[in-house]
């Protein structure tokens, strides 16, 4: 529109002369627009609400997250859409609830046949059609399958570098220097395969070398995008850390550093690598020209007590519905867009980084299947977002009851609650064990959020509520309207034909699968 009206308006100048002003500032403008900003996700597995400083830890320590956190913006009030992995990880790929895309009840496991089904787009397909190069270092942990059929290079990744699942689902050998034993509370299975780490669709080491993980995640993530960088290619890089999982440990020069344990030391570990990677992306000069933003999966496991995250102020922690399970800590960081210094208590989520990064990108989201999520880029211009309405579903959610939770604006309504194992069978707080069963209310618990973060205080049965009530069973109703389950791609779905072996078909099972010049019998 706008050359048309140039070129009425120029109508005595020579054609020739308009058609060449006009294709330099088209080449000009077009090389500029096709500068796409790069997305780096870093995600944190298991970090709770209360982890880091800036969200009121007396004692972690994360110097590299807090730079981060001083250039950009703090969220107080982002959820993950489940309190547990795998689903949490399915959502934040695909921007839909994971019970539409099958990954429930749970998570997968290393002998899971089924993993996110092929039809569902990612976040790197979507990127791949506007060129971006897409890479996955760290845990994937949505399913691998007999023939590595799920493997992240079957969804949009061109390259990935890294243990598929929880490193607590292979014998842990060593978590501590040096070469200490993992305790015996930390749930190490020993009855799969040693934990593989894939190069694209290879093992190239298995079982993991924990201790050196980290700095191999690190050094990945940098040559990904300095390769990238040299090519002149936009990239999304998903760095997703085993840190701070259980077992909590970490590398030679990261143990007994920190002031608080184990879970402080892997913290570190964690920062240093989000360190390197900003250092790279300062390094050939993106910084402005990148959006990072940290999350984490869930909230934190409590049950390795001292060895246990913090959910801060809120109830419970990870595998319940209760705030401390799924609102987890968010920075943003984009110099010159993202203003400095700020913070916001808007409400968001893992799921609108799908439609937020496809905007980014100039890309269409996928047609013809329901996307949960909402744009947030109005957020990171401290503007408004326009999520009001957040839904929980339960670790295992099961279509007989559906959602356990929703919030409102500030309110929330429980209609379910039920403690988990991750929450700590010896929680100071009864309702977050696993001990506490399966419990509907009716009228549902109430709390204002705003005022009763800690969700202490239930107004659901005051008359005053009552109409509050109503709205909020009909944004419910509305909702569950909308969903289709996916058939579950983890229930029933096992075979010992499915955990990665380098060897495949060998035996002794599972120690023939062990890579050669791995020391540990
Ligand atoms: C994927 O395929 C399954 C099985 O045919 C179907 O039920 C589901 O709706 C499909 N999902 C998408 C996102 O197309
Ligand atoms: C895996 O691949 C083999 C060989 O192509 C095939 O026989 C088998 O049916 C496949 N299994 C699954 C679960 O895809
Ligand atoms: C870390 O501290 C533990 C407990 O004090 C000790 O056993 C271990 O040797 C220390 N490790 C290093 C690398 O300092
Ligand atoms: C409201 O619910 C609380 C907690 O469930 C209960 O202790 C209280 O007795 C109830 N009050 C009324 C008026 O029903």
């Amino acid at each position: 529109m706008a050359a048309t009206r140039k070129t009425g308006s120029l109508s005595y100048v020579p054609n020739w002369l308009v058609l060449a002003v006009l294709f330099i500032i088209l080449h000009l403008t077009s090389s500029k627009t096709q500068k796409k900003p790069n997305i780096v996700v870093l995600f944190a597995d298991d970090l709770g609400y209360g982890d880091l400083p800036m969200y009121g830890h007396p004692t972690s320590s994360a110097p590299h997250l807090e730079r981060m956190a001083q250039e950009g913006m703090v969220f107080t009030q982002f959820y993950s859409s489940s309190p547990v992995c795998s689903p949490s990880r399915a959502a934040l790929l695909t921007g839909r609830y994971q019970v539409r895309s099958g990954v429930w009840p749970g998570v997968f496991w290393a002998d899971s046949t089924g993993g996110l089904p092929l039809n569902e787009t990612t976040i790197a397909e979507v990127l791949k059609t506007q060129g971006y190069d897409t890479a996955i270092i760290g845990k994937w942990h949505l399913g691998v399958g007999v023939n590595q059929t799920y493997l992240p290079t079957n969804h949009g990744f061109d390259y990935c570098y890294g243990i598929p699942y929880s490193h607590d689902m292979c014998p842990c050998p060593v978590c501590f220097w040096p070469k200490v034993p993992c305790g015996l509370n930390d749930n190490c299975n020993s009855q799969w395969t040693g934990c593989p780490v894939y190069e694209n669709d290879r093992i190239v080491e298995q079982p993991a070398d924990l201790l050196t993980l980290s700095g191999r995640y690190a050094k990945q993530a940098s040559r990904f995008i300095q390769t990238s960088a040299e090519k002149g290619n936009p990239f999304f890089l998903y760095l997703a850390f085993q840190h701070t999982h259980h077992p909590q440990f970490a590398g030679v020069e990261f143990t007994n550093t920190s002031q608080r344990g184990e879970f402080g030391d892997a913290l570190l570990e964690l920062d240093w690598a989000v360190g390197e990677v900003l250092g790279t992306l300062q390094q050939a000069m993106l910084q402005d020209n990148t959006l990072v933003f940290f999350t984490s999966d869930n909230g934190p496991s409590l049950r390795n007590e001292q060895r246990g995250g913090s959910a801060g102020l809120l109830k419970c922690g990870k595998g319940t519905t209760y705030e401390g399970g799924q609102r987890v800590p968010a920075i943003a960081h984009w110099p010159g867009v993202i203003p400095d210094h700020s913070r916001t208590t808007e409400l968001a989520s893992t799921l609108d980084l799908f439609p937020t990064l496809a905007k980014l990108a100039g890309a269409a989201v996928p047609s013809g299947v329901v996307l949960d999520g909402v744009d947030i880029l109005p957020i990171l211009q401290n503007k408004h977002g326009s999520r009001e309405l957040f839904f929980y579903y339960p670790t295992s959610p099961d279509p007989k009851y559906g959602l356990y939770a929703v919030r409102y604006k500030q309110y929330k309504a429980h209609y379910y609650t039920q403690g988990e194992v991750n929450s700590d069978p010896n929680n100071h707080d009864p309702d977050c064990r696993p001990s506490a069963q399966l419990t509907r209310h009716d009228p549902p618990l109430l709390f204002n959020l705003n005022n009763d973060p800690s969700e202490q205080f239930n107004l659901g049965n005051m008359s005053e509520y009552k109409q509050l009530l109503k709205t909020i069973d009909s944004k419910k109703v509305e909702f569950e309207k909308t969903v289709v389950w996916g058939e579950s791609q983890i229930a029933g779905h096992s075979s010992p034909d499915a955990e990665p072996c380098y060897n495949k078909g060998c035996s002794p099972f599972p120690t023939c699968c062990h890579t050669p010049q791995w020391w540990w019998p």
